[in-house]
């Protein structure tokens, strides 16, 4: 059997570093081909212990560049192609939309466009729960209807559907995953637990909107990893499948939390004006997925301990993230400086 070629698109990125990390930890005869623009959040550092690998190829380029998306089809013709390439910042598609538009409906269009003239054995969005929008009392499943509330999700909403429709008009063999809020190693310091993590390292004040009392299900990025893996290789297509952490908790539990496991106060906690159109809820039912065999791995405070472990090593990676257009947008942002 020839070697398995992986499209990775956004694979400098958070979630998409860590899964071709995991696929080279598990396979010997894969070539991974990772196309990512390297906007803000993407970061090659992210894979520097890949990067001379053999098997390891990176192009710099943009998911909704038809031009550079075909050359590379041309030139690899992947088996596989998961998409992580996204604007992913809830509160940056609030200022802007504009790129979240382009990137997670126009780019999603472009990867489909090019997988159905090019061939594909399987197309995965990587899309999220955010596209179900909020729910006060229990959990989505994969027939709960979609009401995203903010540029974000809507945009990947777009996208989500988007993909679908390949599967429903063209037959394209597409797999859609809605997973829930990640957290581990490598994601940038602008999300909920690696802000407030680094925020605590310095003793500096951690922001946390409204009452605090909005909830998420966390999921760590390994289960996250391990979970797209076994979908791609036993997922039917055409279906979505949920990915949930089954471990959902406030913010402010989150933050007591960290605060706790780093021994610092809870006066670093600073209360600031809510999120507009916050969502107060969001929360996943994953049974059709543990009925395909799924199991998680990570207890939740394992993961974050691990997590925060890996924060408190690795100041060189994040401590350069926390200067220039992130100061600005940090103050623009939060009113105050960092
Ligand atoms: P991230 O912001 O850390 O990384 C996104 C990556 O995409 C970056 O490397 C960036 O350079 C790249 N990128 C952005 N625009 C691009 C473009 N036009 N062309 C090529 N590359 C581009 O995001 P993440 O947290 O790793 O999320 C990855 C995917 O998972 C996203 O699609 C996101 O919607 C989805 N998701 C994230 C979470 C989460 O909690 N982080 C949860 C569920 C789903
Ligand atoms: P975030 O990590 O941005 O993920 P998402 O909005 O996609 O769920 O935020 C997680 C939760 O934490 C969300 O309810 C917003 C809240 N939050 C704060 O309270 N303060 C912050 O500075 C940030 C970034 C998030």
């Amino acid at each position: 059997m020839s070697k398995k070629i992986y499209l990775i698109t956004g694979g400098a990125g958070f979630i998409g570093s860590n899964y071709i990390r995991y696929l080279f930890k598990r396979y010997k005869d894969i070539m991974i081909v990772n196309l990512d623009k390297l906007t803000y959040a993407g970061n090659t550092a992210n894979l520097k212990d890949i990067e001379s690998s053999e098997n390891y190829i990176f192009i710099k380029g943009d998911i909704c560049d038809n031009g550079v998306v075909n050359k590379v089809f041309r030139e690899y013709h992947p088996d596989y192609l998961i998409n992580f390439a996204a604007e992913s910042h809830v509160d940056r598609s609030i200022g802007n939309p504009d790129d979240f538009i382009r990137t997670d409906i126009f780019g999603v269009y472009i990867l489909l466009e090019a997988s159905k003239e090019l061939g594909i054995e399987r197309f995965i969005q990587i899309s999220t729960d955010e596209v179900y929008g909020s729910i006060e009392k229990g959990s989505f499943t994969e027939e709960s209807s979609l009401k995203p509330s903010n540029p974000y999700s809507a945009s990947k909403t777009g996208g989500d559907r988007l993909a679908y429709s390949y599967f429903a008009t063209y037959g394209l063999p597409v797999i859609i995953t809605r997973a829930s809020n990640n957290f581990g190693p490598y994601q940038y310091p602008e999300k909920l637990i690696p802000l407030f993590v680094t925020n605590a390292l310095e003793d500096k004040q951690l922001p946390i909107y409204g009452d605090g009392r909005n909830v998420r299900d966390w999921l760590f990025v390994e289960d996250h990893c391990i979970a797209i893996e076994f979908i791609l290789q036993k997922g039917k297509v055409g279906e979505v499948y949920n990915i949930a952490g089954a471990s959902e908790k406030e913010n402010i539990q989150i933050t007591n939390h960290i605060l706790e496991l780093l021994g610092k106060s809870n006066s670093l906690i600073h209360y600031v004006a809510d999120r507009i159109g916050h969502d107060r809820r969001y929360s996943l039912d994953a049974s059709k997925l543990y009925n395909l065999g799924w199991k998680q791995e990570y207890e939740f405070g394992d993961a974050l301990k691990e997590t925060i472990q890996w924060y408190k090593e690795n100041s060189d990676w994040w401590k350069p993230l926390k200067s220039g257009e992130y100061l600005e947008f940090y103050k623009k942002h939060y009113g105050m400086e960092l």
